[in-house]
């Protein structure tokens, strides 16, 4: 193990080794990840996940909330086995002395299982705030979807709505994002959405989000080592200052995990 591990962590060394003052993230908290081995299509064994948890780490990240895919067609993951996954994460990260806390939660897709969950009062939230990460479909956009977050306030969850930017239905109607954020949503940009990882539409769209100052968490959503190399342009993207003036709060789940 000890010899693949070396071979997939060497692509990052140099960056592990960077000096304090070299650029990284100003917050500290991840919200956004795929980094439970073989539950979806992230990582597909621990070794990738350390890889990815080093690199995080050397870019100041010190809370992983991770987000394995929970929908009813394609990933169905209960939450006994994501937990599981949680414990052997944390267990890596103390073996390789990582200072990281790993928690799951998940990123849910609008579907028959999800309201199923949301009936039941059995979703997985994280933060005080009970914040419940949701995508919805590529394809159009989604139905009843203000009913959603609407019953999701009323249940004392925080609906966080997962990459708003990367839908490209939303990309020629600001409204309707405003109208969402108005009933209450909260919107999480992707990390790889500034770098342009998605395309110029989706990091043009990024960019009305940072001037409309809609960016209320930034998650990496990171799925595997070599998506690695594209995140660290992150710090250098031309929008990384309106990143800045955000009102993120990330950094809310690190003053709550120390006053606990
Ligand atoms: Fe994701």
């Amino acid at each position: 193990m000890n010899k693949l591990l070396n071979r997939l962590l060497a692509p990052f060394r140099n960056q592990s080794n960077q000096p304090p003052d070299q650029p990284g993230c100003y917050w500290q908290a991840d919200i956004h990840s795929h980094l439970l081995p073989g539950v979806d299509d992230g990582v597909s064994s621990p070794e990738e996940a350390l890889v990815c948890l080093q690199q995080l780490s050397a870019w100041g990240i010190q809370r992983v909330i991770t987000t394995p895919h929970v929908s009813q067609d394609w990933y169905p993951n209960r939450q006994e086995d994501l937990l599981k996954g949680q414990r052997m994460l944390q267990n890596l990260v103390k073996e390789h002395q990582i200072p990281i806390t790993i928690q799951v939660a998940a990123e849910y897709l609008l579907d028959d299982l999800f309201l199923d969950l949301l009936r039941a009062d059995q979703l997985s939230s994280f933060g005080k705030q009970k914040y419940v990460l949701f995508e919805t479909g590529w394809a159009a956009a989604p139905n009843f979807l203000h009913e959603i977050v609407f019953h999701l306030l009323g249940q004392g969850y925080q609906p966080l709505l997962a990459h708003p930017e990367r839908y490209t239905y939303y990309h020629s109607d600001l409204k309707l994002l405003a109208d969402l954020r108005n009933a209450g949503c909260l919107f999480q940009l992707n990390w790889g959405s500034m770098t342009g990882r998605y395309g110029r539409r989706v990091q043009a769209q990024a960019h009305r989000f940072l001037t409309n100052k809609w960016v209320d968490f930034i998650g990496s959503d990171l799925h595997r080592p070599t998506d690695l190399e594209s995140y660290g342009k992150l710090f250098t993207a031309s929008d990384y200052h309106l990143l800045q003036q955000q009102p993120l709060r990330n950094q809310e789940l690190i003053t709550e995990l120390t006053n606990t």
